[in-house]
């Protein structure tokens, strides 16, 4: 079960902020995932479309300038990081799940993470994923190397479908919809299971135990610790599991 770093280490440092992705990496956290708006010709990482709640700053992220959301604290002094600043710190040590939070992402994104590329990253060390899932096809469609996951917070008719429509490596699905027929059938579509978030104990016990593909934590060091105390999963374990 992969361990994806939520916002950075969340838990830990104030989201989206290179102090918390620098505590996920500290933490051994193999992936991490990150929030991305277009604003003023720079990629910004911050979730909200708004700065009140993670910033001194206020109003949308998006009809700022870089020098007013430069100039914002994003917590313990921090400052909201681009996307180049974090692939800068990870320097190729992990993961990175790049989430487009607008429309309009997709080619720019994708430039970024070509540029990468040509610097010897792996280009399975990138997945971009949307709840937008037009952005994520665009992304496909620019460059079909890159990975794509699809954002999902529910349980669709005809589950997995879409994703495997659009051509994913991923379904992100949330801990408050994750079932075992979700999770059958996008494996039977040949699609990882990468589920949001699981903080508590409980939640990353139970989400082994349903054979989730990974997990986004705000505490990765919980999953990881929790991994370090599990053998391995085995297709009887995981089958055993399914029959609870
Ligand atoms: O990408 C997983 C998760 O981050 C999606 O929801 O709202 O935390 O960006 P949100
Ligand atoms: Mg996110």
């Amino acid at each position: 079960m992969l361990c994806i770093g939520h916002r950075g280490a969340m838990g830990h440092a104030p989201e989206n902020t290179l102090k918390s992705i620098a505590k996920a990496l500290e933490l051994g956290a193999p992936w991490v995932e990150v929030d991305v708006y277009p604003v003023d010709g720079h990629l910004m990482v911050i979730h909200d479309n708004r700065l009140e709640r993670t910033t001194n700053g206020s109003g949308y992220v998006w009809k700022k300038t870089f020098s007013y959301l430069r100039a914002l604290d994003a917590g313990q002094g921090e400052k909201i990081p681009t996307l180049e600043e974090v692939l800068d710190l990870i320097s190729k040590r992990a993961g990175i799940n790049i989430e487009l939070k607008l429309p309009g992402t997709a080619a720019w994104v994708t430039k970024v993470i070509q540029e990468r590329i040509r610097t010897h990253w792996d280009v399975k060390k990138f997945l971009v994923s949307s709840f937008n899932h037009h952005e994520i096809a665009a992304v496909r469609q620019f460059d079909p190397r890159i990975r794509i996951g699809a954002l999902i917070a529910g349980v669709p008719l005809d589950y997995a479908r879409f994703a495997e429509n659009l051509g994913a490596y991923s379904v992100h699905q949330s801990i408050e919809f994750v079932n075992r027929e979700f999770i059958d059938d996008a494996h039977d579509r040949n699609l990882k299971v990468f589920v949001y978030t699981a903080n508590h104990p409980e939640d990353i016990a139970r989400m082994h135990a349903l054979g989730v593909d990974g997990v986004f934590s705000n505490y990765p060091d919980r999953v990881l610790s929790f991994l370090g105390s599990k053998p391995a999963r085995t297709p009887e374990g995981l089958r055993s599991a399914k029959l609870e």
